[in-house]
């Protein structure tokens, strides 16, 4: 037993990418990958995330080194590439809008909830204010919930988590966005 933890430590190891079977860390061609590790100066309570970063407008969201956050929560449990994540600043919807191209597709993400289990996370994707997609799910502390939408030709996507027993911790987490531009 003990031999074979040493053989998958190596094994992933030699791979730099700490993560569990099912989850991966590319984006399906022609979507690109935004990580927010290369944000760059992030205090430990996280900085706003720059306007044009990833060819998109960014509205109320924070990036966070969530390995360097208390462990137990969705902040150390949402990474999926180390060591940033994005969240929704105040527990308030994060908006994230058309910047470099007049629309844009959102293929998918990882989330977790950061403080309670079993939040709703709301997302609808709307074109020139007509919403053209919706889609709510459930988010926890200890595992990743991958969201895969798949959402063409949207100019904004609403995310906003929903729970009324957090007294407004209501926080989740985003990290491995794929979008197409
Ligand atoms: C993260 O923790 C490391 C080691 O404690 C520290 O050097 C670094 O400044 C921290 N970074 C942030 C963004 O808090
Ligand atoms: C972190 O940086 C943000 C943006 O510059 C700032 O508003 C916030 O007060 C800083 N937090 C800490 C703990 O320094
Ligand atoms: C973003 O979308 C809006 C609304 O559809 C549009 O008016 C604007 O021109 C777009 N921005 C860019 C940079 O194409
Ligand atoms: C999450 O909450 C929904 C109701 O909002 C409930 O149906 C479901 O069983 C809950 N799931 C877990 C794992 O607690
Ligand atoms: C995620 O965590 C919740 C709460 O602990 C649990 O009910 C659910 O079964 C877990 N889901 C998976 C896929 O492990
Ligand atoms: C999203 O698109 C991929 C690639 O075309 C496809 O494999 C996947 O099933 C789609 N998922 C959803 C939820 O539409």
């Amino acid at each position: 037993m003990f031999a074979i933890v040493i053989i998958v430590v190596l094994f992933f190891s030699a791979f730099s990418v700490q993560l569990p079977w099912s989850i991966t860390s590319t984006c399906r061609e022609p979507s690109s990958l935004i990580t927010f590790d290369d944000i760059k100066n992030i205090n430990a309570s996280g900085i706003p995330i720059p306007n044009g970063y990833g060819g998109l407008n960014w509205g109320n969201g924070m990036a966070l080194n969530g390995l360097n956050s208390s462990s137990g929560t969705g902040y150390t449990t949402g990474v999926v590439s180390p060591p940033n994540l994005a969240y929704d600043t105040f527990g308030n919807d994060i908006v994230i809008t058309n910047a470099t191209t007049k629309t844009f597709t959102i293929n998918s993400f990882y989330s977790c909830a950061v403080w309670y289990d079993n939040i709703t996370l709301e997302m609808t994707g709307t074109r020139e204010g007509t919403t053209l997609y919706t889609k709510s799910v459930q988010l926890f502390m200890q595992n990743t919930t991958f969201i895969e939408l798949n959402w063409s030709d949207i100019d904004t996507i609403n995310l906003n988590s929903v729970c009324f027993w957090c007294c407004g911790a209501k926080h989740f987490t985003m990290d491995n966005l794929c979008v197409t531009l």
